[in-house]
């Protein structure tokens, strides 16, 4: 593996707030696909690219437990002091299927921000993967290592305000994205005006490579990680389903680059109270022990993590 130091990832944010904030917006972007649009300064103000927030319908017992959904971008007019955040959740089951009849003008109940958030690139060139929904935590993360947003600068918010000492090129930031097909693809006008490379992988073949993304990226890996010294110099950044971030950590790990994962495991409370959510994790010392992945997550290390 690579000798350079690991970025250190960010602690827990201590400033998850619970607030009921009005719906703005409800935007049907692809198939089953639904962005959410609130109007929430502090929010977008302490929140940082791939940290979550639990939301669920005030007064709502039927579900009762909120669902975790990341932070897509922040959104509003001026930059410095963001009006809110943009989420974007796929009908799954019984709390997705409900949602897209939340109307506008209505109000949401949001917890968050919450857990880690990627760590701030360190590297020369970024690669990022995305299979399916797991898509969502990207436009943040290039927003912010392109230099074009800083996250997290809410005044005495989070203490976690944090910007791209030197932002990348935007040639220098991959995102190989894969889908079902075509119509599942979320935000790839927004993310091709960024300029950067966008690679995508469908399973039928309807927009760019008929294949596993993981096929894309073995490709980048090869041409951009081939020998040690190339490969110290980028990261990779994945959040998807579970066997696509398997296979992406066992290519980093084969290239020698470095690699994070954002693992979706289903939470109940998500602020560290119930347990529901633990993963395994890999000590210094090589023993096995447990992280809560809504607190000490849910992005890890690929090395850490027991992916077997
Ligand atoms: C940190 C984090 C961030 C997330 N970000 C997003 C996001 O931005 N957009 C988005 O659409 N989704 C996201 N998810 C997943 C989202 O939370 C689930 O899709 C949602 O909780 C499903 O709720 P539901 O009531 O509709 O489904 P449920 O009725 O709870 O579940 C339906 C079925 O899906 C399974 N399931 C539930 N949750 C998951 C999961 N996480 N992974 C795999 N299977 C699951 C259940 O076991 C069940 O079989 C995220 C999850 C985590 C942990
Ligand atoms: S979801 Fe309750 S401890 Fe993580």
């Amino acid at each position: 593996m690579s000798t350079l130091p690991l970025p250190p990832l960010a602690g827990m944010v201590p400033c998850a707030r619970q607030q009921t904030v009005p719906l703005v917006a409800q935007t049907r972007i692809a198939r089953d696909t639904y962005r959410l649009r609130l109007a929430a300064p502090q929010l977008a103000a302490a929140a940082l690219p791939g940290q979550f927030f639990m939301v669920k319908a005030p007064g709502e017992t039927d579900p009762l437990l909120g669902r975790p959904f990341a932070l897509y971008d922040v959104w509003g007019d001026d930059p410095a002091t963001p009006a809110g955040i943009d989420l974007v959740y796929l009908i799954l089951g019984k709390a997705t299927r409900l949602m897209p009849t939340w109307s506008a003008g209505g109000e949401v109940e949001v917890w968050g921000p919450l857990g880690n958030g990627f760590p701030l690139p360190q590297c020369d060139r970024l690669l990022l993967v995305a299979g399916g929904i797991g898509n969502t935590p990207f436009p943040a993360v290039i927003r912010e290592a392109l230099g074009r947003h800083h996250y997290g600068t809410g005044a005495g918010a989070s203490g976690a305000s944090r910007q791209m000492p030197r932002p990348l090129a935007p040639d220098h930031i991959t995102f190989c994205y894969g889908v079902r097909s075509a119509e599942y693809l979320v935000g790839t006008d927004e993310l091709q005006g960024l300029g950067i490379d966008l690679q995508i992988a469908t399973d039928d073949g309807s927009r760019g490579h008929r294949g596993f993304v993981t096929e894309l990226v073995e490709r980048w890996l090869t041409r951009h990680a081939g020998n040690a010294a190339d490969a110290q110099r980028v990261a990779v950044y994945c959040c998807g389903p579970e066997r696509m971030m398997k296979g992406v950590a066992h290519l980093a790990a084969r290239f020698q680059a470095r690699c994070w994962l954002s693992l979706e495991t289903p939470m109940a409370c998500g602020f560290g109270a119930c347990f529901s959510c633990v993963t395994k994790v890999k000590e210094p010392n090589g023993d096995w022990d447990y992280r809560r992945t809504c607190v000490e997550g849910p992005i890890f290390p690929a090395e850490v993590l027991d992916l077997d």
